[in-house]
């Protein structure tokens, strides 16, 4: 990863944040993109990082990311498209604001993501994409419509994408990543909302995590790292679960 340029959006929390330190640590040049600034500044800070601030949903921000990109670092190698905003609402509860909305940053975000930076990887040889998807790409859940649809989107583009980059052989890879419940803000907002469980008030934290089946962030930053190492070099358009079994378990309990 030494020297690798890595842009990751959503970076300013919870599993992007966790992919910054873990990629920093093994040594890429990063670009840290969020619409929190002040969050996403501090985290840049901490690995080393140059911050932009960002709306993944905004069209026009993605060319200005990969120009500003390349004339500073003069390549790309890895993005993460991961920015993430997860409203808790059923198909009948769902609003067409929430659904466009759920619709404009995942989507729309990774699509142009995608679209921006391939050129750019190509140029310089390769590249490798990785979209960050769900479980709830795989199976759907009730409390989270939109939600659902926008992950599975992001899960079947993903395979558009690796078989496009395939027949050009441009070297870019694109493959996607479908975490379970791991601990973060996000998911501690869920679990407020839908079980009135605040997790980081329990006497033991950690302790709750585990018993609940919670993953950590790093478990998400290590397939991250995997992904956009050359160790995964034959590797392009798979879906990644991370979840310790969660997706497949089905024992009643
Ligand atoms: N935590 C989980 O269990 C889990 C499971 C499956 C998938 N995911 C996915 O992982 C990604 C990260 O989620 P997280 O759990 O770290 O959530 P999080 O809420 O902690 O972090 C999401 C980050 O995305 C940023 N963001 C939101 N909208 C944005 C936009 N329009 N442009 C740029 N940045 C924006 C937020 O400011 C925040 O910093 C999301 O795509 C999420 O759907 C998370």
């Amino acid at each position: 990863m030494e020297g690798k340029v890595t842009i990751i959006t959503g970076a300013a929390s919870g599993l992007g944040k966790a992919d910054a330190l873990r990629l920093a640590e093994e040594g890429a040049r990063l670009v840290l993109t969020d619409v929190n600034t002040d969050a996403g500044v501090d985290v840049a800070e901490a690995c080393g990082a140059t911050f932009v601030t960002q709306d993944v949903g905004d069209e026009t921000s993605w060319d200005a990311l990969i120009d500003s990109t390349m004339a500073d670092l003069g390549q790309l190698d890895i993005l993460v498209n991961n920015a993430g905003i997860a409203p808790i609402a059923t198909i009948e509860a769902t609003t067409t604001d929430v659904w466009r909305d759920v619709m404009r940053v995942h989507m729309d975000g990774t699509f142009f993501g995608c679209r921006a930076a391939i050129p750019a990887m190509a140029a310089g040889g390769g590249g490798s994409i990785i979209n960050m998807s769900s479980t709830v790409a795989l199976v759907g859940v009730a409390p989270y419509l939109a939600y659902s649809a926008a992950k599975g989107a992001i899960r079947s583009m993903t395979k558009s994408i690796a078989s496009h980059c395939r027949v050009e052989r441009n070297g870019v890879r694109c493959n996607s990543v479908h975490p379970g419940s791991i601990s973060t803000p996000m998911v501690h907002t869920g679990l407020q909302t839908l079980h009135g469980l605040d997790i980081m008030a329990q006497p033991d934290p950690e302790a709750t995590r585990i018993a609940l089946g919670i993953g950590e962030p790093i478990d998400v930053a290590n397939m991250v790292l995997f992904l956009s190492s050359e160790e995964s070099k034959h590797v392009n358009g798979a879906e990644f679960v991370v979840d310790n079994a969660d997706t497949v378990d089905q024992v009643p309990r």
